[in-house]
């Protein structure tokens, strides 16, 4: 009588463009192992990348087949756009190029942007109606604001890009500085953009410990080094790690966007928000429309964004400076599409 309660699932539709690439490697193993959508969700993976990386991108295929994952209920490699679009749920946004040592990533931005306004007509003639999107490829929050202007009717709530991987660096720093588990501290902010120009943010994050939650300021206890070096680590990381691998980040870029598509879909644990780079509707002066990281909670697969949080002389200069360059790098973006 209770064999109802083991009906699986129907399958989510998961879309990896540049799924040849290093990011893509270390992702759709990720989601079929179920640390995008939940350990109960099948999902059917398809991936997308370019006639150049064809054969390696079957590769991936034979692989996934071979890992036999039990939530893995179909599998999708091509270099066709709409074959890859094709009524996808989620849809990661991965494919371009990556910046190299000593770019700034709007370097990136000319090979990029004509990528995304090509993909975002793709993705609205032919993934699902509600489909959501998280793109990462760089300039993350430019590339994500050209796929919204180039797809209209895709509702702008479901248009997003990859900050969470500097929320987890910053929640990272601060538990390296305290010698706590990371899972002990939350509610870091990433304001703006994925840039050297974004803001970490530690004003109003927590520590959990044996007596009660404290404000990680006062336990840091340094001031000088939160709004100086902990600031600069968080926003040079990326440039760090491209430094010391020769490639930019990968299995903690692959990591991150699980967790941002998981809180978006499954919900934020109460309590806690999480960086996204989402649509501005005005919040916190910045200017509507641009794609910005602001803090947010996610209930029933809805974002919204932390109202009413008290901004001091610091963070305002910070918070209008990284949206100063969202604005600059707009009018690059239409400069390239031209
Ligand atoms: P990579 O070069 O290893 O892989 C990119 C893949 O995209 C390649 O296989 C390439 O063939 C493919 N590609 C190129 N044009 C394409 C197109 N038009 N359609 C589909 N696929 C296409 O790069 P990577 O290290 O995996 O990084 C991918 C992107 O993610 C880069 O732009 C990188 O800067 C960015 N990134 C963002 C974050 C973030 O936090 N937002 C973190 C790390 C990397
Ligand atoms: C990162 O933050 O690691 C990525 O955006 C890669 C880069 O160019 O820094």
């Amino acid at each position: 009588i209770w064999s109802f309660l083991n009906v699986e699932k129907e399958p989510v539709t998961v879309l990896v463009t540049g799924a040849a690439g290093q990011i893509g490697y270390a992702l759709v193993p990720m989601i079929a192992r179920g640390a995008m959508l939940g350990p109960d969700q099948p999902v059917i993976i398809h991936m997308l990348d370019i006639e150049p990386a064809a054969e390696a991108l079957n590769g991936v295929k034979m692989e996934l087949i071979d890992a036999a994952f039990p939530l893995l209920k179909g599998v999708v490699a091509t270099t066709d756009v709409v074959d890859a679009c094709n009524g996808v749920n989620i849809a990661v946004m991965v494919g371009g190029f990556p910046r190299k040592e000593g770019m700034e990533r709007k370097d990136v931005m000319s090979k990029n942007v004509s990528i995304y306004k090509a993909q975002a007509s793709a993705l609205e003639q032919h993934a699902a109606p509600d489909c959501k999107v998280l793109v990462v490829a760089n300039p993350a929050n430019t590339n994500a604001l050209i796929l919204k202007e180039f797809a209209p009717s895709i509702p702008e709530k479901n248009i997003t890009c990859l900050t969470r991987l500097d929320h987890n660096r910053a929640l990272g720093q601060i538990s390296e500085k305290l010698d706590v588990h990371v899972s002990e501290v939350k509610n870091v902010i990433i304001w703006g953009n994925h840039s050297s120009t974004q803001y970490p943010d530690v004003n109003h994050a927590t520590v959990n410990t044996n007596n009660g939650q404290k404000p990680a300021r006062e336990l840091v206890g340094d001031d000088k080094w939160l709004n100086t070096e902990f600031i600069t680590t968080v926003q040079q990381r990326g440039a760090a790690i491209i430094k010391a691998r020769k490639l930019s980040s990968a299995l903690s870029a692959a990591s991150s966007a699980c967790d941002h598509i998981r809180d978006w879909v499954l919900g934020t644990p109460k309590g806690t928000w999480v960086s996204m780079g989402v649509y501005s509707d005005g919040s916190y002066g910045i200017p509507q429309g641009l794609i910005y990281s602001f803090p947010v909670t996610c209930e029933k697969g809805e974002w919204s964004i932390v109202q009413g949080l008290k901004i001091d002389e610091l963070s305002r200069e910070k918070i209008d400076a990284t949206a100063k360059e969202l604005v600059e790098e707009k009018t690059l973006a239409y400069s390239c599409l031209n």
